[in-house]
C-alpha cells in the first residue's frame, strides 16, 4: 500500500504556501502535530502549566511508548530531550568519563560537525585519539578499514561512532553492518540518526546500536526543540550522564543521590511537555503513513531530482553512492558551474521554493577529501510531488 499523497498535503498546510525541499533541515509538520503542540499550549494558558501536565501524564508517557515501538526497543530506553546534538552529547560526553589517555574513537569522513567538535573536546581533555576511517569505493565508511582499525587498535578502542545519513548528501552509510562489526568485538557503538530518523525503518537490533540520537523536527516532521536517545539497557547502567539534576536523579540521603536505572537518567527537567506530546503525534504519523512507504516515496522522489539535475547544463549532483546496493536517501547535493550555492538558494528563496546551502563546515572531512566548498541541498519528503520538482528544476535551469 502506497501513500495517498493528496491525503496527506492536504493535511500540511505548509504545502499550499511554498516548495519546501529543506527537509534535511525541518520538515513541514502535519496537522496533527500542529493540533497537539497549539492544544496544550492553549491548556497551560487557561490552568497553569504543571497542573496542565498532570491532565496529560499517560499520553506523555505514551511518548516513550511510540518511539520505542518506532525504533524496536522498551520504553525505559529513551529519553526526551531538545534535538540530536543533545542526545548524543548525552551519551557521548557519559562514555568520554571512562576514556584514557591513548584511546581510540573510530568514526568516518562524514561525521556531523557537532559531533566531531565534542570529540575533539575530548580529545584536548583526555588525550584521546579520532581515526577517522577510509571510505569504500562508493564513499561509504570502508567495512574492511574499519575491522583492520579494531585489529591494529584492540581495546584501546572504546567508541564507534557513525553518522548514518550525512547531513551534505545522499549516502546511507551501512550502519547495520559496522553494528555487527561493533558487537563482535563488543566495541560501544554511537549511531547519529538524524538524517534517518521518519525518513526510513530504525531498528535498534537491526542495527547493532547501543546508543541512538534523533531530532524531531527534520524527517520526522515533529516541533522544533524535541529529540531523544535510545540507549541499551545493558549500557544505561554503565553510563553516568553529566549535568544531572532531579529528572535524572534522586537526592536519597544529604550527601546522596540515586541515579534513575532507565534512559532518563539521560534527560533534566523542564523540557516542553507540548513539544513532546507534538512529537509523539508526528511518530504515529510517521508509523501510520509506514516508514517503508515513506523510504520508498523519498527514494523515488530523490532519484527523479537527481535525474533532472543532471540534465541541466552546468550542475553536477554531488551525492556519494555508497557501494552495498542501498540506495540514496532525499537528500540531493549539487553544485553549479556558474551560480554559488548562496546565489542558488536566494533566487529559489525569492521564487518561494526551499532549498539550503551546505557548507564546508558541516562535513568538513568528507568536503575537504572532495574538494568542495559548498553545496547547494533539496531534500525531498513524501509530501513532495513530481510537479514540485519540476517546478524547481524549471526554475533552476531558467537561473
Ligand atoms: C547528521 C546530523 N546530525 C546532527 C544534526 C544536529 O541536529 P540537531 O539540530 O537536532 O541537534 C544534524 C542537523 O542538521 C545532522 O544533519
Amino acid at each position: 500500500m502506497g501513500i495517498d499523497v493528496a491525503s496527506v498535503r492536504a493535511d500540511t498546510p505548509g504545502c499550499g504556501k511554498v516548495l519546501h525541499l529543506n527537509n534535511a533541515g525541518c520538515s513541514l509538520p502535519p496537522t496533527p502535530v500542529l493540533e497537539r503542540v497549539k492544544a496544550h499550549l492553549d491548556l497551560e494558558a487557561a490552568m497553569g502549566g504543571y497542573e496542565a501536565e498532570d491532565r496529560v501524564v499517560e499520553e506523555h508517557q505514551g511518548v516513550y511508548g511510540s518511539i520505542a515501538r518506532m525504533v524496536g526497543c522498551a520504553a525505559s530506553e529513551i529519553a526526551l530531550v531538545e534535538n540530536a546534538t543533545r542526545a548524543w552529547d548525552a551519551a557521548f560526553y557519559a562514555l568520554a568519563e571512562g576514556f584514557q589517555p591513548g584511546d581510540k574513537i573510530l568514526t568516518a569522513s562524514n561525521e556531523y560537525v557537532s559531533n566531531y567538535l565534542a570529540m575533539l573536546q575530548v580529545v584536548r581533555q583526555r588525550g584521546i585519539e579520532i581515526i577517522v576511517v577510509p571510505n569504500g569505493p562508493g564513499g561509504e565508511i570502508s567495512l574492511t578499514a574499519l575491522e583492520a582499525a579494531i585489529r591494529q587498535h584492540g581495546e584501546r578502542v572504546k567508541l564507534i561512532a557513525l553518522t548514518h545519513i550525512p547531513t551534505n548528501g545522499g549516502l546511507v552509510q551501512p550502519a547495520a553492518a559496522v553494528g555487527r562489526i561493533a558487537r563482535r568485538n563488543r566495541i560501544p557503538y554511537l549511531l547519529d540518526a538524524c538524517q534517518s530518523a521518519g525518513q526510513m525503518q530504525l531498528q535498534v537490533e537491526e542495527l547493532g546500536c547501543d546508543m541512538l540520537a534523533a531530532t524531531g523536527r527534520k524527517y520526522l516532521r515533529g516541533p522544533r526543540g524535541t529529540g531523544f536517545l535510545y540507549v541499551r539497557q545493558s549500557m544505561i547502567e554503565r553510563l553516568e550522564p553529566t549535568p544531572i539534576d532531579m529528572t535524572s536523579a534522586e537526592w536519597s540521603a544529604r550527601e546522596e543521590y540515586k541515579l534513575r536505572n532507565d534512559a532518563r537518567r539521560f534527560e533534566i527537567s523542564g523540557g516542553s511537555v507540548a513539544c513532546q506530546l507534538g512529537l509523539g503525534a508526528a511518530v504515529e504519523y510517521a508509523l501510520a503513513v509506514g516508514l517503508d512507504n515513506i523510504a520508498a516515496r523519498v527514494t523515488m522522489l530523490a532519484e527523479q531530482l537527481r535525474q533532472a539535475l543532471a540534465n541541466i547544463h552546468g550542475v553536477t549532483v554531488r551525492d556519494l553512492p555508497g557501494s552495498g546496493g542501498q540506495p540514496r536517501c532525499g537528500i540531493v547535493t549539487f553544485t553549479h558551474e556558474h551560480h554559488a550555492a548562496g546565489a542558488i538558494f536566494e533566487r529559489m528563496r525569492d521564487q518561494g521554493i526551499n532549498v539550503r546551502v551546505t557548507p564546508l563546515g558541516s562535513t568538513r572531512i568528507d568536503m575537504e577529501q572532495r574538494g568542495l566548498t559548498a553545496m547547494a541541498r533539496a531534500s525531498v519528503h513524501y509530501y513532495n510531488t513530481e510537479e514540485e520538482i519540476a517546478r524547481f528544476v524549471n526554475a533552476l535551469a531558467a537561473m
